[in-house]
């Protein structure tokens, strides 16, 4: 359930599958910051920066001498807390690894309720998910933890795993969202490029990441999903930075994962709406609630333009989106002298 004004609230239609809903989490993901999680340093840097999620790795920026020893210590810092309120993930290694098993088991047992999602890295296909999903269940059951409070993010990234991901979206109720991972998925198709999340050189034929973003995001939207972009390495390329998530944001895409700090304005403000486009979402709520709810309209004017059942639906996400990027509206909605709504044209 989305809330707008005061006694006013929607259901989101059409985000609703499965059984979690991406509105119901209330969990706002434009920066998803990486921290390597054998470094106590960036730990401690992490917990004071304005991202809406943290996670702490201990996949592929942890050499493999160090993976046992920062299990202990990711665990502790979530134990730790000083979080605030963002989402506190761990990213564990994948499952064809020897560590995978014991990443699960340990941080939750030693972190209980601290850890709120892990982030399983690499999945090509729906076992993977399944497997996570009866682990988790195992050691909450044993921990006493509650059943299924432990959510999932999937990273697509090779092949395989874009070829399966609707399987894959649709493989637990934990899941929360899909995440793309350029790196791993530039060199699975043998991408002439080293930089990761850049546009390969040489390339003419758009934005070469085109066919795998969407590709997820439809995967993530059918099931109820958010849809994360991965990394931009280049952590000085702010121009670069930017293009990147403006592009995914204006797809749909919930956010992107942030390297460094110098990442998190940039990111934070291409996922967040504008001022003016979270009023007019907020308007168009407005307007709609009067003009359909209280006048028994199909269809409504606003300031010249045609307003329906999908003008509806667009707004509840902007206007969700801005909420959860703490807006305020400057704006408030007075019905005006009764007017005539043009039919819709076929409708939408
Ligand atoms: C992230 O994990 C990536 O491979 O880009
Ligand atoms: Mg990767």
């Amino acid at each position: 359930m989305l809330r707008g004004i005061a006694g006013r609230s929607f259901t989101a239609a059409g985000r609703r599958v499965g059984s979690r809903d991406v509105s119901n989490t209330g969990r706002s993901r434009r920066t998803v910051l990486a921290v390597p999680g054998s470094s106590d340093r960036f730990i401690a840097k992490a917990r004071g920066l304005d991202v809406d999620e943290v996670f702490l790795d201990l996949e592929d920026a942890v050499a493999p001498a160090r993976k046992a020893q920062a299990r202990a210590a990711v665990a502790a810092a979530l134990r730790e807390g000083g979080w605030g309120p963002k989402v506190r993930a761990v990213r564990v290694n994948d499952v064809t690894t020897a560590w995978a098993h014991r990443d699960v088991i340990e941080v939750v047992e030693q972190a209980g309720s601290a850890v709120d999602v892990i982030v399983l890295p690499k999945v090509s296909g729906p076992d993977h998910v399944t497997w996570l999903d009866l682990l988790l269940g195992q050691v909450e059951r044993d921990r006493g933890l509650p059943a299924g409070g432990i959510g999932i993010e999937a990273q697509i990234e090779d092949a395989a795993g874009l070829a399966e991901v609707d399987a894959i979206a649709a493989a637990s109720p934990r899941l929360e969202a899909l995440v793309f991972g350029p790196a791993d998925f530039m060199a699975s198709l043998g991408m002439r490029s080293l930089e990761i999340g850049a546009q390969p050189a040489g390339y003419r034929g758009g934005d070469a990441f085109h066919y795998a973003h969407l590709r997820i995001l439809v995967a993530a939207r059918a099931r109820g999903l958010q849809a994360i972009d991965g990394p931009y390495a280049a952590i000085h390329d702010t121009d670069g930075l930017r293009r990147a998530a403006a592009s995914v944001a204006a797809l749909g895409y919930d956010g992107k994962w942030v390297l460094h700090p110098g990442q998190v304005d940039v990111v934070n403000s291409e996922f967040s709406p504008s001022q003016a486009d979270y009023d007019r979402a907020e308007l168009i709520l407005d307007a709609y609630e009067y003009h359909v709810g209280v006048r028994g309209r199909g269809a409504a004017m606003l300031d010249g333009e045609m307003i329906d059942e999908a003008s509806r639906k667009l707004a509840l996400v902007a206007a969700a989106r801005g909420r959860a990027a703490g807006l305020r509206r400057t704006t408030s909605f007075t019905p005006g002298p009764p007017t005539t709504a043009a039919p819709p044209a076929g409708g939408e």
